[in-house]
């Protein structure tokens, strides 16, 4: 093969970017988020409007199909459509309908996830993915969601990040305080939630594969790229283990696992080591280190083979439009040298396409698209139009 062979992407390969609904939408208020914020206000910023994307989901589209990106990955919201217990709104189901229609309609191809984090209040307030009933009102839900996924929806993620879920509940019940710092170790998942969301993405997978024949599915996970410095092998591998391996595993016999990748953590005989002061931080204080996607997608691919390869998300927090490009061109570098050494990855989602609502905050600006907070004016960065071309040449930087 020669070298500009290898540079270039399957006509299949999809560059786009992501999105989840509690954090563009806006009010959402039947959510157990909407209810954290304001019971939280010295710890959680409240979400708001956020880009008010419930109204200009549209124009959102219309950004992504100008620039050339070829996929969207977006959330339908829980909240929304079962917004009381069995109570489900047929205008909600409707509204996500139609975001897969104008998809289509523009030449993106939807990606859906059916869960990104937030839960319906009355969901949470009965115990949430610990109650007994849990599977089986994620299965009511996905009945429900049919006519969405029915729209033509060929990729569908189950659960986003059930391995930050799990760290969140024990965060959430005040069981983990992360303003105290990470001390000696990354806070770990809740082990009944881990097994709990395991067993709702089992049934979730079994349950859409005879809704849905053609629709493929899987779920995403946070790779937190552990790493080690000498001495800190076994507590990295133990990391390791508890808060990314038992999730990827999980997708063992999946249509996908979806790698969702910004930084790295590394482990030293005392717990976590710092980067040293010269290594560059975003703006959000993550090691700025954009070849970890490369090396969450060789991790993934180590422990399940075979499975093919999702990236969903992928970004960096930063002022610094240039600073993004440069990150996103060594992160899909060491994406193409993975795509070269074999491993089947089949799409970049980037993270994400506008400023939004960072879970509790708004200064991280993720976005490829900044969106004015009273206005809702979006304002393509030039990283749109670049990571656009990308997608129309179909070659790697
Ligand atoms: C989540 C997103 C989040 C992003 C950046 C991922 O953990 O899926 O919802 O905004 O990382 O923090």
């Amino acid at each position: 093969m020669t070298e500009s062979e290898t540079m270039r992407l399957p006509d299949s390969f999809l560059v786009g970017a992501s999105t989840a609904a509690h954090q563009i939408e806006g009010d959402n208020t039947t959510s157990d988020w909407w209810m954290f914020e304001q019971t939280r206000p010295e710890r959680l910023q409240p979400s708001g409007r956020a880009c008010d994307s419930l109204h200009r989901w549209e124009e959102d589209m219309d950004l992504v199909a100008a620039a050339g990106l070829n996929a969207y990955r977006f959330s339908v919201e829980w909240a929304r459509i079962e917004p009381e217990p069995g109570a489900f709104s047929p205008a909600a189901i409707d509204h996500y309908r139609r975001m897969v229609a104008g998809a289509h309609e523009r030449g993106i191809e939807p990606i859906v996830t059916l869960h990104h984090f937030t839960n319906p209040l009355w969901f949470q307030v009965g115990g949430g993915w610990l109650r007994d009933d849990a599977t089986d009102l994620f299965g009511r839900y996905l009945e429900k969601v049919a006519p969405v996924l029915d729209e033509g929806v060929r990729t569908a993620v189950s659960i986003n990040e059930p391995n930050m879920i799990a760290v969140m509940h024990r965060v959430i019940s005040g069981e983990v305080d992360l303003t105290k710092g990470l001390g000696g170790g990354m806070p770990l998942p809740d082990p009944a939630v881990t097994d709990a969301l395991i067993r709702v993405h089992d049934a979730a997978h079994e349950q859409l594969r005879a809704q849905h024949p053609d629709l493929a599915v899987g779920w995403s996970v946070a790779n937190q790229n552990v790493q080690s410095v000498p001495g800190g092998e076994e507590a990295a591998a133990a990391c390791s283990e508890a808060i990314e391996d038992v999730f990827l595993r999980a997708a063992i016999g999946d249509d996908f696992i979806a790698v969702q990748s910004y930084s790295r953590v590394v482990y030293g005989p005392d717990g976590i080591v710092e980067p040293a002061p010269e290594v560059p931080r975003t703006s959000n204080g993550w090691e700025y280190r954009p070849e970890a996607l490369g090396e969450a997608v060789r991790h993934t691919a180590a422990i399940v083979p075979g499975v093919p390869i999702l990236v969903t998300e992928n970004g960096i927090s930063t002022r610094d439009d240039a600073q993004r490009i440069a990150y996103t061109t060594g992160a899909l570098r060491s994406l193409r040298a993975c795509m070269d050494d074999g491993i089947d990855v089949r799409s970049y989602l980037h993270w994400s396409l506008l400023d939004n609502y960072e879970w509790g905050q708004w200064e991280p600006t993720f976005g490829l698209v900044a969106v004015d907070r009273d206005t809702f004016v979006r304002t393509p960065k030039p990283s749109l139009e670049w990571l656009g071309a990308v997608a129309r040449s179909r070659e790697l930087p």
